[in-house]
């Protein structure tokens, strides 16, 4: 009988998740029945928003994040021996999988990447691309000429957002963690200002960046950063708001407090949404997303930077690792 492993989470996280709070369970996986398929794990995704789900879930529970890998038995006529799925049976390196619809726990073939390399099927060609994507073309609705603010710039949706900005003739300025990470975003990805917010005075080098004001933001981290562009925005200005990792190491029952934003919004007319991307799970939105964005990379007008970390047994390395900052660009595990 086949060994499986997986990674169980035993313990709610308190603030940064440790070890202790999974298990590696190994176990004997049982013949698949009607309907079901065996995969054995290729790309395994590590994403701050296993962090920000944890509370939601009842412990223990196996790790869910995106993954692509390869039919080894089949019992679903939809998905023979040897197919590639793309599917949200997360940190385990065999998997049996018995739910298909689910808009969360979705299941699809991989696409035809034409040649791109296959992670990219839980990066940029996969949920963070459609994040990035769909979130920032419909709520942000950018127009050439518009100044474009990113945080979590050179992270895996932030740095597609700004080369998206870019493509639709956009200035783009983008927030990020290190002096490497400004130089990657100005250099190799185009951006057209790059500022380190661990060490600049945040609200001088955006009024020197952007000296007309802010048009678009797309907020990964929220927080105070999030309230200093805003409070820089012109009239009318969007701002989509998809995460707020500044705050996901603390407890969540006291919050850290930022400067109130409601005069920027009202005098200036500001139009804030919050987003899911499940919002597009939808059949058609999401391959048209990945459609586009393939053709972007194909076309070398984005760069999809993949952070590697090879071994199973470093998946929770490599998440601590992203909620470190210690990725450009999407951080995945090869098993
Ligand atoms: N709404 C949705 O449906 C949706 C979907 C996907 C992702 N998200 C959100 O999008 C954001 C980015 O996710 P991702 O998957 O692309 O991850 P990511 O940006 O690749 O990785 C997280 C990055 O956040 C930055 N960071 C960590 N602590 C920070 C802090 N205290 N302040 C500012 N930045 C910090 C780090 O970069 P630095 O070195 O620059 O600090 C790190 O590399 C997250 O907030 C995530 O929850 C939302």
């Amino acid at each position: 009988m086949l060994k499986a492993r997986k990674y169980v989470v035993k313990k709610h996280f308190q603030g940064v998740p440790k070890r202790e709070d999974y298990e590696i369970v190994e176990y004997d996986l049982l013949p698949i029945k009607n309907g079901e398929i065996l995969v054995k794990s290729e790309w395994i995704s590590v994403d701050p928003y296993l962090q920000v789900h944890n509370p939601f879930h009842q412990v223990p529970y196996d790790q869910f994040s995106f993954q692509v890998g390869t039919v080894l038995e089949s019992k679903n006529p939809k998905f023979p021996v040897g197919t590639k799925v793309v599917s949200h049976k997360g940190w385990c390196d065999y998997g049996i999988i018995d739910k298909f619809d689910d808009p969360f726990e979705r299941v699809y073939k991989l696409p035809d990447l034409r040649g791109l390399p296959e992670e990219l099927a839980v990066g940029t060609l996969g949920m963070t691309g459609v994040t990035a994507y769909c979130g920032f073309l419909e709520l942000c609705v950018p127009k050439p000429g518009e100044t474009v603010i990113v945080t979590g710039a050179a992270g895996a949706v932030g740095s597609i957002v700004g080369q998206i900005a870019k493509i639709k003739g956009c200035k783009v300025i983008g927030f990020a963690g290190s002096d490497e990470k400004v130089q990657w975003l100005e250099s190799e990805l185009g951006f057209d200002k790059a500022i380190n917010y661990k060490t600049a005075d945040i609200s001088l080098a955006l009024k020197e960046a952007a000296p007309s004001g802010v048009d678009c933001y797309f907020d990964n981290v929220g927080g105070e950063i999030s309230s200093t562009i805003i409070s820089q925005m012109n009239r009318f200005g969007r701002v989509a708001v998809c995460g707020s990792i500044s705050a996901y190491n603390e407890d969540p029952t006291r919050l850290p407090k930022a400067t109130i934003m409601q005069p920027s919004i009202i005098f200036n007319e500001l139009k804030i949404e919050g987003f899911t991307v499940l919002r597009w799970s939808n059949p058609d939105r999401w391959p048209q997303a990945i459609a586009d964005l393939a053709e972007w990379i194909r076309s070398g007008k984005i760069r999809a930077k993949s952070h590697i970390t090879k071994g199973f047994d470093k998946l929770f390395d490599a998440f601590i690792g992203v909620l470190k900052g210690e990725n450009s660009g999407k951080a995945v595990v090869k098993v």
